[in-house]
């Protein structure tokens, strides 16, 4: 059996020896295909493997076409957007994410985006405090419970909107549960997004929802660029000259955000769980699953059909 490892953006190299030791410690022989900058090599790598695991590299039905030996691929982390999961029922291949593996690594950035946007992107200029601000979560996963959490530490007012999740759940937590989306952004200061990429969620983060935060708000995004309605925020922030935008994928149209001096930051690339503890628990998670799933047929986390 062969487990394939294929990494646009490559785990630490701790995280790939502990997938390593699962994988060759269950018999099977582990190939790389790491920091790859072209499609073809992905699709002649997938040829002969068994398993995969990936990040956010896209394995859409052309790959899975050219994988004729597949039967698992692990997403390490949560969002599986860049998986077709209809191509991979059509070729009976299971799909499964590592739920909550990397969420307290994306919930640590939020933060690290947060201080530098508060500190005026570190010009030298006296900023302001996260202290005693209203700090907004939308939708109330793995990461948004963790960004409850370091919220707290801030001395952070805390709200939650979840349209799933039990109130009850979010209030144990010490968090105010918030009815509706557009309240949390009419009342909180800053608002951290932590919304999937659906086809419910595609562009929902619109015109609508935004206008209505107060003077000085902050969004943040480290979920995905396709839950914002781009050319809407485009336009709100030149209408709202009080608004950031800070996230760590960078929008389709970065070209046009960059004209927001001093109230736009993206990092070059997705960074939200690129750390050497994410890098472990997702990975190791991963390679773990697929032994599961190959020895036992466990199914455990699928997310496919
Ligand atoms: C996730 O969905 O788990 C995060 O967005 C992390 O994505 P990455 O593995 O590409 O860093």
């Amino acid at each position: 059996m062969k487990v394939l490892v294929a990494t646009e953006k490559p785990f630490a190299k701790i995280a790939v020896d502990g997938i390593r030791k699962e994988i060759e410690g269950a018999g099977y022989e582990l190939a790389l295909l790491e920091k790859y900058t072209d499609k073809a090599q992905l699709l002649e790598a997938v040829k002969d493997a068994n398993a995969i695991i990936i990040r956010s590299d896209i394995i859409d039905a052309e790959v899975f076409d050219a994988a004729k030996e597949l039967k698992i691929v692990v997403r390490a982390g949560a969002g599986y957007d860049n998986v077709d999961l209809q191509a991979a029922t059509a070729h009976g291949v299971c799909v499964m994410n590592t739920p909550g593996q990397n969420s307290n690594a994306v919930a640590e950035l939020v933060f690290g985006l947060l201080v530098y946007a508060v500190r005026h992107f570190y010009n030298g200029t006296a900023g302001t405090e996260l202290m005693g601000k209203k700090l907004g979560i939308h939708a109330y996963g793995n990461v948004g419970r963790n960004v409850a959490r370091v919220a707290k530490g801030f001395g952070m007012e805390v709200y939650a909107y979840d349209a799933f999740c039990p109130k009850e759940e979010i209030e144990k937590d010490g968090v105010k549960a918030v009815d509706s989306a557009k309240k949390l952004y009419k009342d909180c200061d800053i608002v951290s997004l932590h919304i999937p990429a659906t086809a419910e969620t595609k562009n929902s983060i619109n015109y609508e929802l935004l206008k209505d935060m107060p003077k000085g708000g902050i969004l943040v995004n480290t979920a995905r660029k396709e839950v914002i309605n781009e050319s809407e925020l485009l336009k709100l922030m030149h209408e709202r000259e009080d608004l950031k935008y800070i996230t760590d994928i960078m929008p389709a149209a970065n070209e046009k955000f960059v004209d927001f001096a001093g109230r736009y930051f993206s990092t070059p690339k997705k960074m939200g769980a690129q750390t050497a503890e994410a890098n472990i628990n997702a990975g190791i998670a991963a390679a773990k699953q697929i032994v599961g799933f190959l020895k036992e047929g466990c199914e455990k986390f699928r997310v496919n059909k």
